[in-house]
């Protein structure tokens, strides 16, 4: 079991093409899960996690992330699902905290064969008025922070290679 466990976190890679069909609820609700358990600041549980899966609300928040870089594109690479991570409350440590809950579930979906990748913007998409109206529309507060995003979904690729690690990464004292 901790053997397998190594081996998730060496092996999970960023996957940048997906399949159309949709991953099982089971599926979700796993990786879903294994955010809410990871560590945050003073135990707050301050993130607030939205699985994103009905296509319209898909391809708005595509389209969304997209505008932010600023060119045409699908910056989640065509995956049917993609989760957002929101801070919810005044926390110091909000921004760690929804690193720590986005890590979780990209682990969590490698285990489960599912690919994923980790998407930039989350915050600028979510000052935007196009966001914030998606918020309104999910009858969630305005109030709600970005924090980070990933594409998730069926990989329709090879598994990538990690690169390897730097020399220099690890000092021990
Ligand atoms: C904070 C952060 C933001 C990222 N943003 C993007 C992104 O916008 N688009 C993308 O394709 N990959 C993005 N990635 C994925 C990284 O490019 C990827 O993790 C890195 O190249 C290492 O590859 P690996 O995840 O396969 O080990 C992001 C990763 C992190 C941690």
């Amino acid at each position: 079991m901790k053997a397998e466990a190594l081996e998730v976190f060496k092996n999970r890679r960023a996957i940048r093409a997906y399949k159309k069909q949709q991953i099982t609820d089971e599926e979700l609700d796993a990786v879903l899960e294994a955010g809410t358990y990871a560590p945050t600041g003073a135990g707050t549980q301050g993130c607030k996690i939205i699985a994103v899966q009905t296509p319209e609300y898909v391809e708005r928040v595509d389209a969304l992330n997209a505008k932010v870089i600023g060119k045409e594109g699908h910056p989640y690479y065509g995956a049917p699902t993609i989760v957002l991570i929101f801070e919810t409350s005044e926390c110091k440590t909000h921004t760690l905290d929804g690193a720590a809950v986005c890590t979780n579930m990209l682990n969590a979906a490698y285990a489960l064969g599912l690919g994923s990748c980790w998407i930039n913007r989350c915050q600028q998409m979510f000052e935007m008025e196009e966001g914030k109206q998606l918020l309104k529309e999910w009858g969630i507060s305005e109030d709600l922070v970005g924090v980070a995003s990933f594409s998730l979904g069926y990989p329709d690729c090879e598994h990538p290679q990690a690169k390897p690690r730097k020399k220099d990464y690890i000092l021990k004292v």
